[in-house]
């Protein structure tokens, strides 16, 4: 299959749906800058992947990718909120992303934290928009894996130790907690919440479980590596940025070659956890293999 036909395609079903949600008219009296923060980064771009694997995820399980689109689109949502509060100063300290200076270079760091705030916050609304084509029960299993894949346990906790972590001496432990909360949870969840939606029995979960957290590890390994090798113009952000903060990144631990391979062994596992899933998982095979070879 044409992977990249295929990621465009659903990226088309994700942005407009973004386009018309954050061009939607606030009240009058709430001024119009913090719209404009939130639209400025999410519109910039960005691969769109954890939309897209929540999509393929629910076509895998026999769903209608155009009857959860703005689940999935929540999920970029709050993936965009974390770049923002991620490059700010106090974090990453990032001038470009997605090919644009950074929220706060343009807004100012209030308006940065502001806008991050209320996207996280967003996201929650926009799950309530998939209304009728899920069950409640499916939508409240959704709410839950995107608050714990976002929050102290998932994506934030990541956050809190790759923060306290710079400096120090890289350990494996340590590292591959990182890793897996700060990238990996988001990622588990996106595809999680595919089959969450779908109504997915319990082998199923699993499968799409060990999937979605090999894949997400996978997935920062890649970014770690980019950072050392990447081109910044052709992936829209700066390369060189966890040498310079000491980040512990996999390529610092075990330098890029053992990194990538380690990414491989992780995308072999990711597509292998698949077996039990029919001919509709192929677009989730064909992700891994689009995720390992990635230059962006
Ligand atoms: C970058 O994510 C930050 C990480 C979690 C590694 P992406 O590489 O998915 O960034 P966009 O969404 O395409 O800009
Ligand atoms: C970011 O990891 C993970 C997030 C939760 C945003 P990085 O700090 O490595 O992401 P980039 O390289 O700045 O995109
Ligand atoms: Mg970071
Ligand atoms: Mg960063
Ligand atoms: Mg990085």
């Amino acid at each position: 299959m044409d992977i990249e036909a295929y990621l465009k395609e659903k990226s088309g079903l994700v942005n407009p749906y973004l386009k018309s949600y954050f061009e939607r008219p606030l009240p009058a009296s709430v001024p119009s800058v913090i719209r404009e923060a939130m639209s400025y980064s999410i519109m910039a771009g960005g691969k769109r992947l954890r939309p897209i694997l929540a999509l393929a995820s629910y076509e895998a399980c026999g769903g209608r990718p155009e009857d959860i689109v703005p689940c999935a689109s929540a999920l970029e949502v709050i993936h965009t909120y974390s770049l923002i509060h991620d490059d700010l100063p106090a974090m990453d300290n990032d001038d470009m992303r997605r090919g644009r200076p950074t929220n706060h270079k343009v807004f100012g760091e209030a308006m940065a934290i502001l806008a991050g705030d209320a996207l996280l916050t967003e996201a929650f609304l926009m799950v309530l928009d998939t209304d009728g084509k899920a069950g409640r029960d499916a939508l409240m299993g959704a709410i839950r894996e995107l608050a714990q894949a976002s929050g102290v346990g998932g994506m934030v906790g990541g956050q809190v130790q790759d923060i306290i972590s710079e400096g120090a001496e890289p350990d494996p432990e340590t590292l591959h907690f990182i890793h897996r909360h700060k990238t990996g949870a988001l990622i588990a969840a996106s595809v999680r919440i595919g089959g969450i939606l779908a109504g997915a029995d319990e082998a199923v979960m699993a499968a799409l479980t060990e999937y979605g957290e090999n894949l997400g590890l996978a997935f920062q390994i890649v970014d770690d590596v980019l950072d050392v090798k990447g081109d910044a113009s052709v992936m829209g952000k700066p390369t060189g940025s966890d040498q310079q903060k000491k980040k512990m990144t996999y390529p610092a631990l075990y330098g890029v070659d053992d990194s990538m391979k380690k990414a491989g062994e992780l995308i072999d596992r990711a597509v292998d956890a698949l077996k039990p899933l029919g001919e509709g998982s192929e677009p989730l095979r064909e992700i891994a293999r689009y995720i390992i070879s990635r230059n962006s």
